[in-house]
């Protein structure tokens, strides 16, 4: 068994401190422009001093129409970019190292906060609060990639040491990869070759416009869950393997229960597949439902090489310390608001995890 506190070396050669990560957290407290703001900054350099050797941001926006909540974090513009240095400094002089997660909601997009009508794969109806997307063009297609590109270029001029495509929570880069909301014909939809293709040509693009010690994941649902919809266990396995082929970092799998086996195969859990899909060399970090050592320990049992913790870390910034070193119970919720004050949670995190049952008290 690896220990969760021995480093972690990525393909590329750059390496982490340790295998515990902070999962990628939806804040809600950017500045409206989408700029970092110094609570978002103290938040996650937190997280740093607490011992997360990797500490990811929330999913931040890579063109300003993908941005899909108000507080949301951009890496769409020259004053984003800007905003990102003071945490790629932060992380670096505290040890850690530090991811963007890059992010387009499409049909989950806001129009209300863009000003711009969504678009994704196709279109499609949900219910009364649900604007249907207008069907991507081929020069939305490649407007994206570029903006996927320029952003990644953004995050490492700004200091950081590499960024995460959100291919997952059925957002736009998973709406492409879904058999239900991509039925399109021409090469970018329909089969899985061609669903794919969108994930697959952003991360190349990304890959070759980055600097070699830039780390460039792929984070995916394995299965349907919630928003991530018309996903197939089998496809994700064999799209795990191509984005592996195609210069991957690290997959990160996002599990929500990490004791759960998958749906399609009850008697499997996800991690073995997907290790036996990538192969040995490819960094696999599975989240969802770590609280306890053990409950970290058993999915790097199963053949993670990190983990990385949501929830927990809210609560509880120093668990990297307390718990992986120091052998504390970890906190466990709800948290108070003392608590999350004292955490560095402000007052705008606080009410968004308000809507979280049992997480607040
Ligand atoms: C408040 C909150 C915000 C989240 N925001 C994001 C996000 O921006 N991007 C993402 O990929 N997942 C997001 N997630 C999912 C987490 O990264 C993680 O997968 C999930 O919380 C399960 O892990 P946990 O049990 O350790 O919390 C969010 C979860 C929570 C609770």
């Amino acid at each position: 068994m690896t220990d969760l506190l021995a480093p972690l070396r990525f393909p590329n050669g750059t390496a982490a401190p340790n295998r515990l990560w902070l999962a990628p957290l939806t804040n809600q407290q950017s500045a409206p422009d989408g700029t970092l703001s110094p609570e978002e900054l103290r938040w996650l350099l937190r997280r740093a001093e607490g011992g997360f050797g990797v500490v990811e941001s929330c999913a931040a926006y890579v063109s300003p129409e993908g941005k899909a909540w108000p507080g949301e974090l951009g890496v769409a513009t020259a004053a984003h970019e800007e905003a990102l240095r003071p945490l790629g400094a932060g992380l670096r002089e505290r040890g850690a190292l530090g991811l963007i997660q890059l992010f387009h909601g499409g049909a989950r997009a806001s129009r209300a906060l863009s000003g711009i009508p969504t678009w994704s794969a196709s279109t499609w109806e949900e219910g009364p609060d649900f604007e249907a997307p207008r069907a991507a063009s081929e020069a939305d297609i490649l407007g994206l990639i570029e903006a996927f590109r320029l952003a990644a270029l953004r995050c490492a001029r700004a200091g950081l040491h590499g960024v995460e495509l959100h291919g997952a929570h059925g957002y736009l880069l998973g709406q492409f990869l879904s058999a239900t909301q991509n039925p399109r014909t021409d090469g970018w939809g329909g089969d899985l070759l061609g669903r794919a293709r969108l994930l697959r040509t952003v991360l190349r693009a990304v890959r070759e416009a980055v600097p070699a010690d830039f780390v460039v994941g792929v984070r995916l649902s394995p299965e349907d869950r919630g928003q991530a919809s018309g996903l197939d266990l089998d496809e994700n396995l064999q799209l795990a393997a191509w984005l592996a082929e195609d210069g991957a970092d690290f997959l990160h799998l996002s599990l929500w229960d990490g004791r759960e086996n998958t749906r399609k195969r009850p008697d499997q859990h996800p991690i073995p597949l997907f290790r036996e899909a990538v192969g040995p060399a490819l960094p696999l970090v599975a989240c969802g439902g770590i609280w306890t050592l053990d409950e970290a320990r058993a999915l790097m049992d199963l053949g993670a090489d990190a983990v990385a913790l949501g929830r927990a870390a809210i609560g509880d910034p120093e668990w990297p310390q307390r718990v992986a070193a120091g052998g504390a119970e970890p906190k466990r919720p709800p948290f108070s608001d003392d608590q999350l004050v004292a955490a560095d949670v402000s007052a705008p995190f606080r009410a968004y995890l308000s809507r979280f049952r049992g997480l607040t008290s």
